[in-house]
């Protein structure tokens, strides 16, 4: 380790730092890789940096980032400067790549630029693999130095930490996805004539989020709430949810009960912190705004921003669907009918919000479901 002796070392180590401050603020990876990159051409003079990143089911490597290049470059890992250094695992330093015949003329060839150096740098992940190789082309007004190469792998270095960590993240969150849909799956299994409702509330609950524009994190919790609010019908005999005729007031109130088992149902789930309403948001479904709803006969604001997309999303799709006992309703009959509960038993907001939604896709039109004098228009 040298000295910081030079203005040079000094940009470096600034860079360095801008880096790893990026690496802890920007969440999104091709964003904070391509921010690597820059910053990389930037302090090593170069004209332009590439990652490529290695793909085990079909082994080749492919460009990640590639500045410059709108098209993405895609090659057998065993190919040119990039494929040597990623089998290898060492740095390469070319001053003249005409005269390395490892060198892949191809890509200039379909790419119309002119590679003169280079320097190449495995990116190894703390499991001690190779994930890819980072690329810096054609220093401006002269060589590549050894320092230089350390440089990038400096970089390089870093880009693999930060990889790594989302891939980790990425992988938990897909399984954590699926296992939930997993859930949701066997217990809509039980009725065929209902099935898929939950899925198709999830959806309609995320157009009225993404029409409110609710931040990420509401709008994630709002997400696992719809797909997981009828989870508690798993404690309601089939006699009574698969009754094809009226059911009676001794069963609609064990029918009731089902957002009070949803709630012990998820209540004990470790959900990390910012989705720690899914509870509260996925028992809410039921209730009204004026009161009159359960399990808590919760009046307006008192029911949770999730509760109340996820009620408008629940009767939307509930009427719109084909039932035992009646044909399903058109899209412009339901959200009449919504239209009409507004304030009532209807969040106002979550109503507009999805009737702009089927508006906008040209489902109905405007004047189709007029709005209440009152209900202003937010959209
Ligand atoms: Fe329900």
């Amino acid at each position: 380790m040298h000295l910081i002796s030079s203005s040079r070392d000094t940009t470096r180590l600034q860079s360095i730092m801008r880096i790893t401050r990026a690496i802890s603020t920007v969440h999104d990876l091709h964003r904070l890789i391509t921010l690597l990159a820059s910053e990389t051409s930037k302090v090593l003079n170069v004209e332009r940096s590439t990652v490529f990143l290695y793909n085990r089911k079909t082994d080749e490597l492919w460009s990640y980032v590639a500045e410059g290049e709108s098209n993405e470059i895609r090659f057998s890992a065993d190919q040119g400067i990039a494929g040597s250094v990623f089998r290898t695992e060492k740095t390469m330093i070319l001053h003249d790549v005409s005269v390395d015949e490892r060198f892949n003329k191809e890509i200039d060839n379909t790419t119309g630029f002119i590679t003169r150096n280079m320097i190449t740098a495995p990116i190894i992940n703390p499991s001690d693999h190779c994930i890819g190789v980072f690329q810096v082309i054609n220093k401006e007004g002269g060589n590549f130095r050894d320092d230089d190469a350390e440089f990038l792998e400096i970089v390089a270095a870093e880009a693999a930490i930060t990889i790594e960590n989302v891939r980790l993240l990425e992988s938990r969150k897909r399984m954590f996805d699926s296992l939930i849909k997993a859930l949701v799956i066997s217990i809509e299994a039980r009725d065929p004539l209902t099935a898929g409702h939950s899925f198709d509330v999830t959806f309609l609950a995320g157009k009225i989020a993404e029409y409110l524009k609710l931040d990420q994190d509401t709008s994630e919790a709002i997400y696992y709430a719809a797909l997981l609010h009828d989870y508690g019908k798993i404690a309601v005999p089939d006699s009574i949810l698969k009754k094809p005729g009226a059911i009676s007031k001794e069963e609609f109130s064990i029918l009731r009960k089902h957002v009070l088992h949803t709630r012990i149902i998820l209540s004990p789930i470790e959900f990390e912190e910012r989705l720690e309403k899914v509870p509260v948001f996925a028992s809410q479904h039921h209730e009204r705004i004026d009161g009159q709803g359960y399990p808590d006969g919760l009046k307006g604001n008192q029911i949770s921003i999730g509760g109340r997309i996820i009620a408008v999303a629940d009767v939307f799709e509930a009427l719109t669907a084909k039932r035992h006992y009646r044909e399903p309703f058109s899209h412009g009959k339901t959200l009449n009918i919504l239209v009409e509960g507004i304030d009532t038993q209807f969040d106002r907001n979550a109503v507009l919000a999805l009737r702009q939604y089927f508006i906008d896709i040209g489902k109905i039109k405007q004047e189709e479901v007029p709005l209440p004098e009152k209900a202003g228009n937010a959209f």
